[in-house]
């Protein structure tokens, strides 16, 4: 069983599990910040089990008019491959289909988690900028 809602508040613990199991560093480093980030959003979706235990979340940037942005997709490490990240992804797809513009940054190919995450994202429809005649561009993150 699999609950998809969208949520407007946030406990840290919770929070700090989830993105700790995918050895997400940088933001496990401030949790508070992130809980500000999701409470920020413009939409946040979460996906549960029966008992209520969080599996994964996705979260967007909008103006819920032309462009939608993804903005974190993840899904713990041990609820992986049972198609929670799909479900997520395709509700969002939904929810935001009258937008010109649906998009997200993610991890190179070249680098460790690229090949499973361009995987995944090219297994929902998505394709990457230049091959749409398009380029993203970015100020240098800072840290990584
Ligand atoms: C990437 C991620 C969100 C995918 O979520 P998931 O719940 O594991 O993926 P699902 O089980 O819903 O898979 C959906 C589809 O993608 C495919 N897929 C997923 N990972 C894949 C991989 N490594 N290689 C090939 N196909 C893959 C599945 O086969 C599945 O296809 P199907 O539904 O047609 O059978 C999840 O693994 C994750 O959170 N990873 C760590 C955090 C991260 O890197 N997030 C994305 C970066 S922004």
């Amino acid at each position: 069983m699999m609950i998809i809602a969208e949520e407007t508040s946030f406990d840290e613990a919770e929070i700090f599990e989830l993105y700790d199991s995918v050895g997400w560093t940088v933001w496990t480093r401030d949790i508070a910040k992130v809980c500000r980030a999701l409470a920020n959003s413009h939409l946040v979706l979460t996906a549960r089990d029966g008992d209520g235990r969080l599996l994964g979340l996705a979260r967007t940037v909008s103006d819920d008019e032309v462009i939608c942005y993804v903005q974190e997709l993840l899904v713990g490490r041990e609820f992986q491959g049972r198609g929670v990240g799909r479900r997520l992804l395709e509700h969002l797809k939904e929810r935001y289909a009258h937008c010109r513009y649906f998009v997200l940054t993610t991890d190179h190919e070249s680098t460790p988690d690229g090949p499973a995450n361009h995987a995944f994202y090219r297994r929902l429809g998505l394709i990457e900028h230049h091959e749409q005649g398009l380029s993203a561009f970015g100020l240098p993150v800072k840290s990584r």
